[in-house]
């Protein structure tokens, strides 16, 4: 695909116009010896809305790909646009609140802070974020009535089942209405009617928030969910299909 300039490009082909543009991005951990190259040039556009599945053994790079457009880690190679916004190359945009305040991480494991409620866990990145009083606490109660643990707010992590758990982990990647949704095998300690609300959960959000979400899973009864799926491979992305609503 090659930009064209007699092409009247419509607004979402320019990189203004996707949530996610990713050229030749790579990355090379360690050296020396020890030197492993995760990803060999990875081209990606996800657009607002979007809702994909990445798949692919393990090893394949699939979480250094979620770290890269997650800005927690920095490529060795290549271009990121995030929101329009060129994060390398220019003038850096600042990261950190743009994780804070436009991402939204979920993991297999929780990753629940052990001292703070449920409540509090879900209340913290709009903490950070600047978000305070009644306008943050009704946020986290809708939240948590949309998860459906609410009555279970005022309890610990370590009070709190595994699903539970992955619920408050999940609210709380939700709670600043993030353009980005990056989740890594976050249904993997969930049983499939779980795992399957869980997906259609974080695509009602995708489609009513517009946000973008990209799911790394080895679930294949989850692609029933979603629009489209990508296969990575050794560092590449092997294929990306349209998933079959039929098959
Ligand atoms: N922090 C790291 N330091 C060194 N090598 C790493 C690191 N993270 C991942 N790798 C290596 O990069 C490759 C891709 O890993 P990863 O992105 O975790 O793949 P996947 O999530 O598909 O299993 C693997 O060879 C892995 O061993
Ligand atoms: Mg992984």
């Amino acid at each position: 695909m090659s930009a064209n300039q007699s092409t009247a490009a419509a607004p979402i082909d320019t990189p203004e116009g996707f949530a996610i543009l990713a050229e030749g991005l790579g990355k090379v951990y360690g050296q020396g010896a020890s030197r492993v190259e995760a990803l060999k040039g990875i081209d990606l556009t996800v657009r607002p809305g979007d809702f994909l599945i990445i798949m692919g053994p393990s090893g394949s790079g699939k979480t250094t790909l979620l770290t890269l457009l997650g800005l927690v880690n920095e490529p060795t190679t290549g271009r990121l646009v995030l929101g329009g916004r060129e994060i390398y190359g220019g003038v850096p945009p600042d990261l950190a609140r743009m994780r804070r305040e436009e991402m939204g991480f979920i993991f297999q494991a929780p990753n629940l802070i052990p001292f703070l409620t449920a409540r509090e866990n879900v209340l913290l990145p709009l903490s950070l974020a600047g978000v305070r009083g009644e306008e943050a606490q009704n946020r986290v109660s809708q939240l948590l009535e949309y998860f459906e643990i609410a009555e279970r707010a005022a309890q610990y992590p370590n009070q709190l089942s595994g699903g539970e758990q992955q619920r408050v982990a999940i609210a709380r990647a939700l709670a600043n209405n993030p353009r980005i949704i990056l989740a890594d095998e976050p249904t993997a300690s969930l049983d499939t009617d779980r795992a399957l609300a869980v997906v259609r959960l974080l695509r009602r959000i995708s489609r009513e928030n517009a946000a973008a979400v990209l799911l790394v899973t080895h679930d294949h009864r989850l692609l029933t969910e979603v629009d489209e799926v990508i296969e990575m491979e050794d560092g590449r992305i092997a294929s990306r299909k349209k998933v079959d609503p039929e098959a």
